[in-house]
């Protein structure tokens, strides 16, 4: 059997990928894999657990452990341990241990066949750092979104602040500069571009532009396997 089409979305933090990902599996009808809510997800587990966060054998035995659900509904809720942990991996503490995790070659060979799992007919679009160069570098079709770091950092100020919370943006662009070094410069999986993936930066791009972009990527017969007419603008996210 063949195995299901996979659309790989690489990128750093705040370019977008998860929001564009999102809308292009509704508007494919195809699975989607968020592999950050992965390594935030067992950030949190390894906390709960009282794991030493600077021993790599033990967060990836909490890796091997933890039982992972993603629910699909109109929104993707992650249970660590039968526990709904979705509100509490968005945190910037669970995301700088999720950097500082996922750098543990240990821990990325241990989650490997959880995320590969995710690739089911009729397809699965893979949202991450190494979706096309390490977790299904034989996907068709691979892109890169990008922005530059300034753009990047405003989004997330806008994105906390319309959370409610009391953000400052001089220690977010601090925050996310540090992540981004710490997942360009790891020695396992790095953040890079796959080889045959294009490059799309979306500093000056809307939501919609970059959608089309992605969409524009895909044959007619992926898009439209039925023969029925796929519209590319982002009022139908619910439509496959
Ligand atoms: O996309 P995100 O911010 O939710 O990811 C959280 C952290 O997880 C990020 O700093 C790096 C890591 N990560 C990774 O190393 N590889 C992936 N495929 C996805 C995320």
């Amino acid at each position: 059997m063949t195995e299901a089409p996979v659309l790989t979305i690489d990128g750093p933090s705040g370019a977008g990928k998860g929001t564009v990902s999102r809308i292009v599996a509704r508007r494919l009808g195809w699975r989607f894999l968020d592999s950050g809510a992965i390594y935030r997800a067992l950030a949190w587990a390894a906390r709960r657990r009282g794991v030493d966060l600077n021993d790599p054998d033990a967060v990836a035995r909490v890796a091997g452990e933890m039982e992972l659900e993603f629910i699909c509904d109109d929104d993707v809720k992650v249970l660590v341990d039968g526990e709904d942990v979705t509100d509490r991996l968005h945190t910037e503490e669970c995301g700088r241990i999720a950097s500082k995790i996922a750098a543990y070659p240990q821990v990325r060979r241990a989650l490997l066949d959880k995320q590969r799992a995710f690739r089911r007919p009729p397809g699965l679009v893979a949202d991450g750092r190494d979706m096309g160069t390490v977790v299904f570098p034989d996907a068709p079709y691979k892109v890169f979104l990008t922005a530059s770091a300034e753009e990047r950092a405003r989004r997330r100020y806008l994105q906390l602040k319309a959370q409610g919370l009391d953000v400052n943006l001089d220690q977010i662009i601090k925050d996310l500069e540090e992540r981004d070094r710490r997942d360009r410069e790891r020695e396992e999986s790095p953040l890079v571009p796959a080889k045959d993936a294009v490059v799309i930066d979306s500093s000056d791009l809307s939501i919609d532009e970059v959608v089309d972009r992605v969409l524009a990527l895909l044959p007619a017969t992926v898009k439209n396997p039925s023969g029925a007419t796929v519209s590319s603008g982002s009022g139908g996210e619910d439509q496959p």
